[in-house]
């Protein structure tokens, strides 16, 4: 305390408003809070890291290179950006950044941090927390509740870690992400179908690039917001030459996606997932042009109605003419050209069709591309789901007509409704329809309703509302 005492005497003896304004500062980034039992062991430090030049410049605290070990144990309340990077710090622990309420950046690259405690960021300003650079650690597991109390995170930095495995949903809350970066690690999946389209309205950017991907799973990939799977950066990986993988890289190239367009020198393949046949399949795509995109970008999952043919390519990566082809299907039938003489159909160059589509052919499908000249095999599957077949074959376009129909119907009852009815207060239009509706019961649900959201506007907002607010009770079972 009589270090605060000193400043204040010397200060006194300046007089002058600039002087007494960074007086009020300096005071209240002395203004050191709370020593709780948790610090009272880290606080020996406490010497050491004021002397060591930790900098206190209005709402930044900044003790970078200063081989600490440890979360100082004393930091000013007001810090709104704490700086800690270049530091030895090897974890975070529970209660590290107790009582700064007002932090918003935590900076933490190039430390030595192998975990981050569960309560770390207890009694600290939770979700207000926006920015966290984790990067440059030794983190090799990413376990599900590190940033359980952040809900309000928006930029994660977690690149040049050591991380192979993630636990859970680690990011499952972080409904507010914005930018998260992976990219050097060791990852060998990611779990994508954890993160979707309502989960995480803002993640417009993901960076997987450098890591140990080797398999993707196209249908969760393919199943992110178009706005995810743009800033989705997925190069350098160890990915399997597959002509699957190949059309998605290539759509997106079509689509002019940034990491399509910036990194596309570092997009490569290995070649029958041999390290040595690394290949940048889309400077040099001659192992891969033989890819049907137009034959593979069908999906792995399809639906087709009862009585209705179907065709399944058999989409790998091989071809030529030495290749032959066998399928097996749901029932366990194996079938090669030219089909079973019934309900499949079969051609040589892969293809399979389902002549009329019958629910227990519903399913999945398994192609096998052998080729005998090069030992090589790969093979293909295809979900296919049969769904009942309706008495009308022309049901696509009835169900069309029925609901236009519908629509107009509701629109002529609600503009009837609206104008043709005297009413000359504005209750009137909350009034039951009952007094003034059409004789027809079955339309006046349909044009209620129609009214209603044709009245009030609200109905995406009031969507929204509970979902925001579900999260946070989610995470905090
Ligand atoms: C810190 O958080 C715990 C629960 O996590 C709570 O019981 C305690 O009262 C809090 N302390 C302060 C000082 O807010
Ligand atoms: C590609 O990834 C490897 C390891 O996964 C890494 O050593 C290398 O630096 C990366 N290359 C680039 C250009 O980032
Ligand atoms: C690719 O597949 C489509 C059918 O999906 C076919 O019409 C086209 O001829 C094929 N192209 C090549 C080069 O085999
Ligand atoms: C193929 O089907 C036809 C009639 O559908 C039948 O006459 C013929 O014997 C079948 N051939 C084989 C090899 O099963
Ligand atoms: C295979 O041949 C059939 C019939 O000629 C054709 O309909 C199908 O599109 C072809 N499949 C591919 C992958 O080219
Ligand atoms: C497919 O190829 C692998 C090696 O590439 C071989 O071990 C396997 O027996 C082959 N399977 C069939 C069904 O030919
Ligand atoms: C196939 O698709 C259906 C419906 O899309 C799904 O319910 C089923 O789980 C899928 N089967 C497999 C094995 O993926």
């Amino acid at each position: 305390m009589s270090h605060v005492g000193g400043h204040t005497e010397f200060l006194q003896a300046v007089d002058s408003p600039t002087a007494w304004r960074a007086a009020v500062l300096l005071l209240v980034c002395l203004q050191l809070h709370r020593p709780s039992p948790v610090h009272a062991a880290v606080t020996s430090s406490r010497g050491s890291y004021r002397a060591g030049g930790c900098i206190c410049a209005a709402d930044i605290f900044s003790c970078t290179t200063l081989t600490l070990r440890h979360v100082p144990g004393e930091m000013p309340v007001s810090t709104v950006t704490l700086d800690l990077s270049h530091n030895h710090i090897t974890q975070l622990e529970d209660g590290a950044f107790q009582g700064l309420l007002q932090l918003e950046t935590l900076r933490l690259a190039h430390n030595q941090l192998t975990a981050i405690m569960p309560g770390a960021f207890r009694n600290s300003s939770g979700a207000q927390l926006r920015n966290m650079d984790l990067s440059s650690n030794h983190l090799c597991v990413l376990e599900e509740h590190y940033f359980q109390e952040l809900s309000g995170l928006e930029e994660l930095l977690l690149f040049n870690n050591r991380i192979s495995r993630v636990e859970g949903r680690p990011l499952a809350g972080l409904t507010n992400l914005r930018k998260a970066y992976l990219s050097h690690n060791r990852l060998t999946d990611f779990p994508f179908f954890s993160i979707q389209k309502h989960s995480h309205p803002h993640l417009s950017l993901l960076d997987l690039s450098s890591n140990r991907l080797s398999k993707l799973p196209l249908e969760d990939i393919l199943a992110l917001p178009h706005s995810l799977q743009k800033g989705l950066y997925l190069h350098n990986n160890s990915l399997w030459c597959e002509c699957p993988m190949y059309s998605l890289f290539r759509s997106w190239e079509q689509q002019e996606f940034e990491s399509l367009l910036f990194f596309r020198q570092e997009h490569v393949c290995l070649v029958y997932g041999n390290p040595r046949g690394t290949v940048r399949f889309l400077q040099h795509g001659r192992y891969l042009e033989k890819c049907n995109l137009s034959a593979v970008t069908q999906k792995r999952s399809v639906t087709v109605t009862a009585g209705k043919a179907l065709l399944l390519h058999c989409a790998t990566t091989l071809s030529g003419h030495a290749i032959t082809f066998l399928w097996v299907s749901p029932s366990l039938e194996s079938v090669l050209p030219p089909g079973n003489n019934g309900s499949l159909k079969m051609f040589s160059n892969g293809s399979l069709e389902i002549m009329a589509a019958r629910e227990k052919d519903t399913g999945i499908y398994w192609c096998l591309a052998e080729d005998r000249q090069h030992h090589r095999n790969d093979t293909w599957e295809v979900n296919v789901t049969v769904l009942a077949d309706s008495n009308d074959p022309q049901e696509p376009f009835n169900t069309g007509f029925t609901t236009l129909l519908g629509c107009v119907v509701s629109l002529v009852l609600v503009l009837m409704y609206l104008y043709l009815t005297p009413c000359r207060c504005p209750p009137c239009l909350k009034a039951p329809p009952p007094a003034t509706a059409t004789p027809s019961l079955g339309n006046e649900a349909g044009a209620g309703s129609a009214q209603s959201s044709i009245l009030t506007p609200t109905p995406p907002a009031s969507t929204e509302g509970p979902g925001r607010k579900v999260i946070p009770k989610l995470y905090g079972r």
